[in-house]
């Protein structure tokens, strides 16, 4: 049995290597922002998830590396492309590939990665590697439409929670998911468990989703890489600002909507007017209390894994540790 730090060390070499080999690949102008991004850091949530996977059933996580390189790299692929969508210009602490590159790379370097996780999907040794292909794009095709709706929200006000959940479901919950099952699916498992380690990674994903719009408010900028308040200054109907608009009253409401349909603001006044009026209405404790949720719900998931104890305890400590980051 692996401990834990061991896998992710495997998996962060992984990476390094595969950044390391597209350095120098032409045209360096489409490669040397995929290296880049590569090659900037991230906590490489997914990989992990689907080694630990897959390590619940053999011990040889080697195997795995293909499904987990095609998802850490398509998942760095919807980086590129949301901070595009999102005009966020600092990612990881560094600026965003769009930035750096000039958004022509970012889109046409985001293609290309897409592509290339589909080519790291179909190295997968296993008999039949058409259900993991079925299910990675089935996942990709729900990012779209996640991602779409997350656009969409930005200019609706009537946008609930329920429908809130949909998205993020759909943009963040099902690539966390998908990272579980594919760990499964390579070592060919029951169909029966990689459907549960699935159903575990929605919760976890969704308690992922719900505590990324927490720190995007009140994390601290330099632990979480990402500039504060970038989801206030583009009216991301996030499960705070739901909150917030559900339960403001009077004046209070008026100020928030004000800032949300109005235009032309300094954007550091905006931020900071809006998470005053979150810390007022104790929104920062109600996303607590929502995120433990979701995490309480897939922690329960893997507690009924019948699968040996040790090993699922490392996937419920990894579960931990995503809960207890600070960025
Ligand atoms: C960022 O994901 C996008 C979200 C789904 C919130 P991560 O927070 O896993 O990003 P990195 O890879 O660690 O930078
Ligand atoms: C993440 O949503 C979803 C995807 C990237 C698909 P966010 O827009 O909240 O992610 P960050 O905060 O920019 O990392
Ligand atoms: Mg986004
Ligand atoms: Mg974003
Ligand atoms: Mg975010």
């Amino acid at each position: 049995m692996r401990t834990i730090k061991e896998i992710q060390y495997m998996v962060s070499e992984e990476i390094r290597k595969e950044s390391e080999n597209i350095f120098n690949t032409e045209p360096l102008n489409l490669y040397r922002p995929i290296s880049y991004t590569l090659n900037m850091g991230g906590k490489r949530l997914r990989p992990l998830l689907v080694l630990l996977a897959y390590h619940l059933f053999n011990d040889d996580v080697e195997k795995a590396y293909p499904a987990a390189l095609a998802i850490e790299i398509f998942h760095n692929f919807t980086l590129l492309h949301d901070d595009i969508m999102d005009r966020a210009e600092v990612r990881r602490g560094q600026p965003a590939v769009h930035k750096k590159f000039g958004e022509n790379a970012a889109i046409l370097s985001g293609d290309a990665m897409s592509i290339l996780a589909y080519q790291y999907i179909l190295k997968t040794e296993i008999p039949d590697v058409r259900p993991l292909t079925q299910l990675f794009s089935q996942t990709a095709i729900e990012i779209c439409e996640g991602q779409q709706y997350d656009m969409d929200f930005e200019n609706r006000l009537d946008v609930t929670i329920v429908e809130y959940m949909k998205m993020i479901r759909l943009k963040t919950a099902v690539l966390l998911a998908c990272s579980l099952k594919a760990g499964a699916m390579v070592a060919e498992a029951d169909k029966q468990l990689a459907d549960m380690l699935y159903e575990a990674g929605i919760n976890l994903g969704l308690a992922f989703q719900l505590q990324d719009d927490l720190f995007d408010v009140f994390a601290d900028e330099k632990k979480f890489g990402k500039p504060i308040g970038g989801d206030i200054v583009e009216n991301k109907k996030t499960f705070l600002l739901l909150k917030a608009l559900e339960l403001a009253k009077g004046e209070t409401k008026k100020q928030l909507l004000g800032w949300v349909t109005g235009s032309g603001f300094d954007a550091s006044e905006k931020i900071e007017a809006v998470r005053n009026i979150y810390s007022g209405l104790n929104i920062p404790q109600i996303t607590q209390d929502k995120i433990e949720d979701c995490y309480t719900a897939a922690i329960n998931m893997l507690d009924k894994l019948p699968v040996a104890q040790d090993k699922k305890a490392q996937l419920i400590t990894l579960s931990e540790m995503i809960m207890k980051r600070d960025h």
